[in-house]
């Protein structure tokens, strides 16, 4: 047997990477594809911990029987209901017949809704416990992280907090299973991206989860994505502190929509007014053509956020209508904001953007500027002032 997906003495690692998925959720983009992970504890009783995607079944049964061979899984432990995780309950269900499924209230509701399940289930609640023999298994309720059933399992023994969603990044595991055995720079940014994408509107939540977990002396964390994370532990638990409280680095996002190349031009020169008014990095990202979910990642990343929408068909340019929803969708605290729009015979975009601000309660950086038709000349005074009150702010 491998022994790299030994997590601790009598746990694997059984999940699976997907590579052919293109969009999570059917939204999000994959460019390093995606693990599904799930756990085996080999004891007197066994126990699978978070399962995989339904297409996954059969490579997650693989991995299962290398470990048991022909012995009995006794238990599934369902962290989190989502489909990506419990898709393949019916079929572990037809394959051990006497698998007992375990989640709280809301899981086992939800058990039913999805999959029609209703026997063999048992009901924890926040704080039981499940002896596997030489395991002992506690279960924390975590609501909202990142659905109302969510919950987290702790094994006393191995001292492994398995986490469900959280701590979670996009991104399959190329040979390695622990942060140790891999090559983890991507997953940095890969953890921010998830994070801004699927967990961020639930803020609040994670910061009263961490609070309660904070009290475990925890050796690893066994999310259902990404790396398990021993080595970098402190590193993650510190980087979901500071993005669960919506706190950005210093750096600036120009985000743009433009037909026909005049709102283009004048981002171009905003984004070029505030390197040299000494803002770094400064991002700049065509709504038309940048992956939404990379620009998501980039507004939660950073401390200012400057969008320039030209009117189209007397209102704002689709793509950044839907940019301005997703971040008001997901309560993205407040940034340093500042906006910039054109027209040809009508202007309605900067109206727009200002009412935005006022319904998610942004502060406004400095007065927008507003262009008819061909984009004014590098000179104009407009995109200085712009560069600079953004650029003053973020000093403060
Ligand atoms: Fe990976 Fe919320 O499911």
């Amino acid at each position: 047997m491998n022994a790299i997906t030994e997590i601790a003495p009598g746990i694997r690692y059984v999940g699976v990477n997907d590579r052919t998925t293109h969009r999570f959720e059917a939204l999000w983009s994959l460019p390093y594809g995606v693990s599904y992970n799930s756990y085996l504890i080999d004891d007197e009783r066994t126990a699978l911990i978070d399962g995989v995607d339904a297409g996954f079944v059969d490579a997650l049964v693989d991995n299962i029987r290398d470990v048991l061979g022909d012995r009995q899984l006794d238990y599934l432990v369902i962290n989190h209901m989502e489909p990506d995780h419990s898709g393949a309950v019916r079929a572990l269900r037809r394959i051990y017949p006497g698998l007992q499924i375990v989640g709280n209230a809301k899981t086992l509701q939800m058990v039913a809704g999805y999959y029609g399940i209703t026997d063999s289930v048992v009901e924890v609640r926040d704080g039981e416990t499940l002896s596997l023999g030489r395991h002992t298994l506690r279960f924390y309720l975590a609501p909202m992280i990142h659905w109302p059933e969510t919950m987290v399992t702790f094994c006393e023994q191995a001292r492994l907090l398995f986490s469900g969603d959280a701590f979670g990044t996009f991104g399959a595991l190329d040979g390695g299973v622990v942060d140790s055995q891999l090559e983890c720079s991507h997953f940095w940014d890969e953890m921010r991206r998830y994070y801004a994408c699927i967990v961020s509107k639930y803020g609040k939540p994670v910061q009263t989860a961490m609070a309660r977990l904070s009290a475990l002396d925890i050796d690893a964390i066994c999310p259902t994505h990404g790396p398990v994370w021993r080595e970098h532990a402190a590193e993650v638990l510190a980087l979901y502190d500071s993005m669960s409280r919506h706190e950005g680095l210093t750096g600036a996002v120009v985000a743009y929509g433009s037909m026909y190349g005049n709102t283009a031009a004048a981002a171009e020169r905003v984004a070029r007014e505030l390197a040299a008014a000494g803002v770094r990095p400064v991002v700049v990202h065509n709504l038309s053509t940048s992956d939404p979910s990379v620009v998501l990642r980039d507004v939660h990343k950073y401390k200012a956020l400057i969008v320039g929408s030209p009117t189209y068909n007397g209102a704002l340019f689709p793509e950044v209508a839907a940019l301005l929803q997703r971040i008001s969708e997901r309560n993205v605290a407040p940034r340093i904001f500042a906006f910039f729009g054109s027209f040809t015979w009508a202007g309605a975009a900067v109206r727009q953007m200002r009412s935005f601000a006022e319904s998610v309660k942004w502060e406004i950086a400095c007065e927008p500027f507003e262009f008819r038709q061909g984009c004014p000349p590098a000179g104009c005074s407009d995109f200085a002032a712009l560069a600079s009150a953004v650029a003053e702010k973020l000093k403060e």
